[in-house]
């Protein structure tokens, strides 16, 4: 980190302190309060972590105001455009686009690693078919840890290069299969003539009956989607993952930890949630109710897909999102899908609606990826774990950045705390 050339006054309690002030190459400055405790005796006091800045990255850049997300530098529509989920995957992991040599290195690699120890087969079937998938992959991510303990030692850099290929590579066949299990299939091996995409299209969709052959418009929009959620800042389960890191934990049990922080309807289970509003609202007239509704601050119910912590102008995921969208049905021949009838007519009502505009309220990623992967197949509950399937390169990235930062130091917040102050024990008489 550069050295601080600007300084921030603090008066707390009578005293004046003078607080360093970090300028980042975009975004706000930061002012360093790493001392304040130890110099004024004083927290600072952030739930949510709206105005705080828990590390420095190269990785990810976003500008709510903007609309803006960069990967490395590069906008996420040219991304989605040019480039292809294992390129991207490889600018996250190593900050530059590869030279086609090195491209097709690491395309071979994770091809080479997409199936699971045998042994792990045993595992899923510890499960009811009913689990949600999230379930599963929480459960069959944490235990992997169990079966690839050459590389569990984040002290040595050869064991976390293979970790972070065997992640990112099994994900899809993990997920894959907690489908499969879900609807009493039989697993899909994975197979190394398909790309990233199309493997796990296979994997999920071919049966053992009979050939199948890969929709090249699905395996595309499917890499596109998985583009799209690879990575996005120091996100709640990026952050999660980086905080259960901080204590030296092992990879497997850390991407777990993001695995079931994502799934909440807040965040990563929004896509679930999305389609399932959808098919409440059920028609375009149904709309006006369910927007007073989420006006409603007597009623919890929200727009999902809308909204963000950052984004406070639109969600350029939402926009490559909704193009897709189009493309994906038109091309199967379903555009007049009434869910995407109603979800265009919806987001058009809410962002002429005063509310939606006073809170800054825009369509996030979340908004229109489940629409194309109902289209493609899947059911509500695979939305998340494919979310999930392609965030592991995002919290990977992060948590390979962190491991190397030499500031790297257990997290450990402190509070304000409003409990009550030091008292005796009383006996069970006595109360
Ligand atoms: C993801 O952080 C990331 O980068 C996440 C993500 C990623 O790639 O990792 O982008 C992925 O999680 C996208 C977000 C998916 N979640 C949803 O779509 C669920 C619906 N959205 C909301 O729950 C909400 O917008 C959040 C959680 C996304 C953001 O919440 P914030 O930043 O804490 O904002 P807030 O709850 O304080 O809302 C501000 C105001 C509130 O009203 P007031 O209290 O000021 O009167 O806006 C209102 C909220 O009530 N509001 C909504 C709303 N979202 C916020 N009102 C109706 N519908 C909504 N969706």
């Amino acid at each position: 980190m550069t050295e601080s050339q600007k300084t921030a006054n603090l008066t707390v309690n009578g005293e004046s302190y003078e607080l360093p002030v970090f300028s980042p190459t975009a975004g706000p400055d930061v002012i360093d309060i790493r001392k304040l405790y130890g110099t004024a005796g004083v927290f600072t006091y952030d739930p949510g972590f709206t105005s705080t800045a828990s590390c420095d990255s190269t990785i990810t850049y976003i500008d709510g105001e903007k609309g803006e997300l960069l990967h490395r530098g590069y906008p996420i529509d040219q991304l989605a455009e040019k480039s292809h989920f294992l390129e991207v995957c490889f600018l996250l992991l190593y900050g530059y686009l590869p030279q086609a040599d090195e491209l097709e290195q690491f395309e071979t690699t994770i091809t080479r690693h997409t199936m699971i120890h045998e042994q792990m087969h045993y595992f899923f079937r510890g499960f009811r078919r009913d689990a949600h998938p999230m379930a599963t992959m929480v459960g069959v991510v944490g235990a992997m840890s169990a079966f690839y303990h050459d590389s569990t030692d984040v002290g040595d850099e050869r064991q976390r290069e293979i970790a972070t290929h065997r992640l990112i590579a099994k994900m899809p066949t993990i997920a894959a299969m907690a489908y499969k299990y879900s609807i009493g299939q039989p697993f899909m091996y994975p197979r190394n003539d398909l790309d990233y995409a199309s493997n796990f299209l296979y994997m999920c969709f071919a049966v053992p009956a009979e050939e199948y052959e890969v929709n090249p418009i699905l395996s595309r929009a499917m890499d596109r989607i998985l583009t799209l959620h690879a990575d996005h800042e120091q996100n709640a389960s990026t952050s999660t993952v980086r905080l259960a890191s901080s204590s030296g934990a092992n990879p497997f049990a850390c991407i777990a930890a993001g695995i079931a922080c994502l799934w909440g309807p807040a965040h990563g289970g929004a896509n679930q949630a999305c389609l399932e509003m959808l098919e409440e609202i059920g028609s375009v007239d149904r709309i006006p109710e369910f927007i007073e509704r989420a006006k409603d601050k007597n009623d919890p119910f929200r727009l999902m897909g809308f909204g963000h912590r950052v984004y406070k102008n639109f969600d350029p995921r939402a926009k490559v999102m909704k193009q897709s969208a189009d493309e994906v049905l038109e091309l199967l021949g379903i555009d007049n899908n009434p869910k995407l009838q109603v979800a265009k007519a919806l987001e058009k009502q809410a962002l002429e609606d005063p509310y939606f505009i006073e809170k800054k309220l825009f369509p996030n990623v979340d908004f229109y990826s489940g629409i194309i992967l109902e289209a493609m197949g899947f059911p509500t509950s695979m939305f998340t774990p494919i979310f999930a399937l392609s965030r592991t390169v995002g919290w990977v990235s992060q948590w390979k950045e962190m491991i190397a930062d030499p500031q790297n130091k257990i997290g450990r917040p402190r509070q304000l705390y409003l409990g009550e102050t030091s008292r005796d024990y009383t006996d069970i008489e006595g109360r």
